[in-house]
This record gives structure tokens, sequence and C-alpha cells, in this order.
């Protein structure tokens, strides 16, 4: 990746729309000009979907994640559907993820913040802008926010009425975990019905199991002692956070508002946002879009990364160093971690940018199996978050969280795993529009094995 200006160059003011005097990458082809401003001009009239004081307390949770007093726990959807929009589905991912979340916090005794990619997660860049099937060449999916994923032509033309469909799907999402994390879903007197029917009888649910029984006579010994659960918050509710990667920078522009408390400018689609890996160019509309908002924000960082790069979006992103506003998720590949990490987290720390650091095991190994679909295996998933937790050993920084791309549902989609899943099963339930997710077991699983390197 080409970059232009050195660290702390002059830049003109920033606004909500300062991005569009920017390259921007992977936006796109709207039919229609107008319609689309218009659409974000509607979008602009409605209500924020969170508010800037969340997003703070967001940034002072990462904080902690930042001084090695806390993990990140950031998962979902690779994306998010419109059609497999339900309350089932929600409960089902929410749901995983505080299972993932007590065995973390339990087996490691380390807090966990957990961030969903939902309620948002419904852009996709894409590495061609054309998908060829059978000789025809049409523009690829880009996520429901853009367009369908039906290989027709008319499937494929971005329809900017998709981005308020977008917005109110976000909504109600967000509603409902609210209700859920706020309204007794999430009580810890509850761990034991979190284990859905397909895991109840596997290792990993056994295993888990145990956990919750401990976690029960806990419960008990505290109650036997005189403290009612009911009055501690922090055992009946739990902080949710959403996040997604801000792509469709106009959809972004028309939800940033300014925060009549700090006259801050924040994005207000959702508590965290991020950079992907494709559009971090540091002259780029993104990082321009991203630096002036006062959320926490996420940069993906790849194999070919440099660490002047890394530096550059650092000081760009985050130049009065606030703990917790910036989270570098690493996403190299099992095969580059080891060499690939090391430079860049001697050269933060050397710099003295308070991130936090984050483990995304997933896009680095994704490869296409013989029968066509698009994979990872769990054991590559493993090693690289192995290689991450080594690579900061190392150099005495904190393996601060990881990033993840799963669902509670019993998909078919990552090879490997407890129960060992093979090629060929992948075509039973193989569910996502997009990138493959870790099942419910492998999820657990992967809970377990993380707890494992955390105490190690
Ligand atoms: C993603 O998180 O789904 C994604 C596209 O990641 P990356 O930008 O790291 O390739
Ligand atoms: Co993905």
């Amino acid at each position: 990746m080409a970059h232009m200006s050195s660290p702390g160059a002059e830049r003109a003011p920033w606004t909500p729309m300062s991005w569009r005097d920017r390259h921007a990458e992977q936006q796109p082809d709207w039919p229609d000009d107008a319609a689309f401003e218009g659409t974000l001009k509607t979008l602009s009239s409605y209500p924020p979907l969170v508010f800037a004081g969340e997003a703070r307390q967001l940034t002072a949770d990462l904080a902690r994640v930042s001084s090695g007093e806390a993990f990140l726990l950031q998962g979902g959807d690779c994306a998010e559907s419109f059609e497999a929009f339900s309350a089932d589905s929600i409960r089902e991912r929410l749901r995983v993820i505080l299972q993932m979340a007590v065995v973390l916090t339990y087996s490691a005794g380390v807090p966990v913040v957990k961030v969903g990619r939902i309620a948002g997660q419904f852009a996709k860049p894409r590495s061609s802008g054309t998908e060829t099937v059978d000789g025809v060449a049409l523009p690829s999916f880009r996520g429901h926010m853009v367009n369908d994923i039906a290989f027709t032509a008319a499937a494929r033309v971005p329809d900017p009425q998709r981005l308020v469909e977008a917005y109110h799907q976000s909504a109600s999402t967000l509603n409902l975990l609210r209700a859920f994390t706020k309204g007794g879903f999430a009580d810890l007197g509850r761990v034991h019905q979190w284990t859905q029917e397909f895991v109840r009888t596997s290792p990993e649910a056994l295993r888990y199991e145990q956990l919750a029984q401990e976690i029960d006579r806990a419960l008990r010994f505290m109650h036997a002692c005189g403290l009612d659960h009911e009055s501690v918050p922090a055992l009946h509710e739990v902080d949710f956070y959403t996040s997604h990667e801000a792509l469709v920078l106009g959809y972004e522009e028309a939800l940033t508002r300014r925060d009549s408390l700090t006259g801050d400018y924040y994005d207000c689609s959702a508590h965290m946002i991020w950079i992907g890996e494709r559009t971090r160019g540091i002259d780029d509309a993104h990082v321009e879009f991203f630096r002036g908002v006062g959320n926490p924000v996420g940069v993906k960082v790849g194999p070919t990364a440099s660490p002047d790069e890394v530096l550059e979006l650092c000081q760009t992103l985050n130049p009065e160093r606030i703990p917790g506003r910036l989270t570098l998720i690493t996403r190299m590949g099992a095969d580059s971690i080891t060499d690939g990490l090391r430079p860049l987290l001697r050269a933060v720390a050397d710099a003295g940018h308070p991130v936090v650091w984050t483990c995304d095991p997933m896009h680095g190994n994704t490869f296409t199996a013989p029968s066509g679909k698009k994979t990872r295996h769990f054991d590559a998933i493993l090693a690289e978050i192995k290689g991450f937790f080594d690579a900061h050993r190392a150099e005495g920084t904190w393996p601060g969280g990881v990033h993840v791309e799963l669902t509670g549902d019993d998909v078919t989609e990552c090879l490997g795993g407890a129960e060992d899943l093979l090629d060929d099963d992948l075509g039973l339930r193989y569910e996502s529009m997009c990138d493959p997710r870790l099942n419910g077991r492998q999820s657990l699983d992967l809970a377990f094995r993380v707890s494992e390197l955390l105490r190690g």
C-alpha cells in the first residue's frame, strides 16, 4: 500500500463529509447518484442507533484491555443477512458470545469486553469487482446493505433503499440485544440454560456444564453470605456492544451526529466501527472519516503491513493517544504471524501508542476446498491465535483479544474441530453468505483453548 503523507502531515479540517475529497476504495457503483444522496438525506433525519455516552463507555472498557487488565471478545457473522433475520437468530448469536465470555472470565479470571459483529454488519469489501459463473460475469455481491446475493443481473444492481432497510434491521436487532442483556437473559444464574440442544452432549458442553455448576456453587455461596444477587447488576446484566466494518461511507456519514454533551462527532451507527484490510490506505477516505469520529475504532492489519504504515495509522487515528480509542486487529495467517507480528508490536510499543491488540484468526486462513466451498480449518485458526500469544509473550505486550466469525447454529462451514468436519461435510449446512463461520461447538471449544492460553 503506497503511503504519501508523513505522520502528522497537515490535513484540511475534518468534517463528517471531508472523506468525500479523497479516494474511497470499495464503494458501490450506485446507478443513480441523486437517489443515493436522497436516501442519505432521509437517513440523516432518523434517530441515532447508539448514543455517544455508550461509545465512550466502550472506549473506557477497551482502555482496560490496552493496559492488560481485560480481554476483548469480538464476534459474529461475516455478513448479516436481511433474510436470516429473526429473534432466534439474534438470541443464538448473543448466546454463544455470552457462553464464550463466561468460559474466558471464569477459567482465565480476566474481565471480558463483549462486542458483536452485529446490528450493522451488512457491507462487504470484495477482492474482485465481478463474479464469474459458467462464463457469465456479474458485479460481486457486496452485502445486503448494497445488493442481493442471487446470481442475476437485476439482483446485483446496488439499491440505496437497502441502506434504509439496514438501518431498520440494525435498530430492531439492537433493541432485542438491549432487552436480552439488561432484561434477565444474561443473568449468571442462567448459565446452564445457554447451552443449545445440538451442543448439549458434546465434550465441550460437558466441560461447560462443569464450569456452570461451579458458578452456581459460587452464587449460592454468595447468597448464603447474605449477598443478594439481584442487587448486584454485574451478575444479572451484561454490557454488550455492537460493531461493524464501516465500509459504505455515505451511510456512516448520514448516521454521524454531534454529541450535545461534548460537542464531538460520533458515528451513531454502532458503538465501535472498524476499517477493513482493503480500505486502510493512509490518505484514503476511510482513514479520513474515522479520524474525526469519537467512537472507539479498529483497523485490520494484514501480513503486508509495515511498522511505518501501522505507526502512521496510530498517529492519524489516535494522535492524542487515548487508551481504548484504537484497536489493531491483526489477521496475518497462521504461517505469517510469527514473523509478521513481532516487528509491529515492537514499533508500536517503542512509539508509546496505547493500542488494543486483537487477533482475527479467520481472514488470513481462508481457502477454497476441493469441493469449491470457501473454508478455514479449526487447527489453522488455533495456530494463528497461539502464534499471536507467543509473539506478545516474546515482546512483553498484552494479547488483548480475539475477533472471530461465528454463529451459535449448527452450521458446517469451517473444517476440523472436535467433530472433525471434512470437506464432504461442508455442503450439509453451509449457510454463510460470505466467509465461513465457526459453529456453536467450535466456538465454545475455541473459548476453552483461548482461556488455556490466557492462563499459560
Ligand atoms: C471481514 O472482517 O469480514 C473482512 C472482510 O476482513 P478483512 O478486512 O480483514 O479482510
Ligand atoms: Co469475513
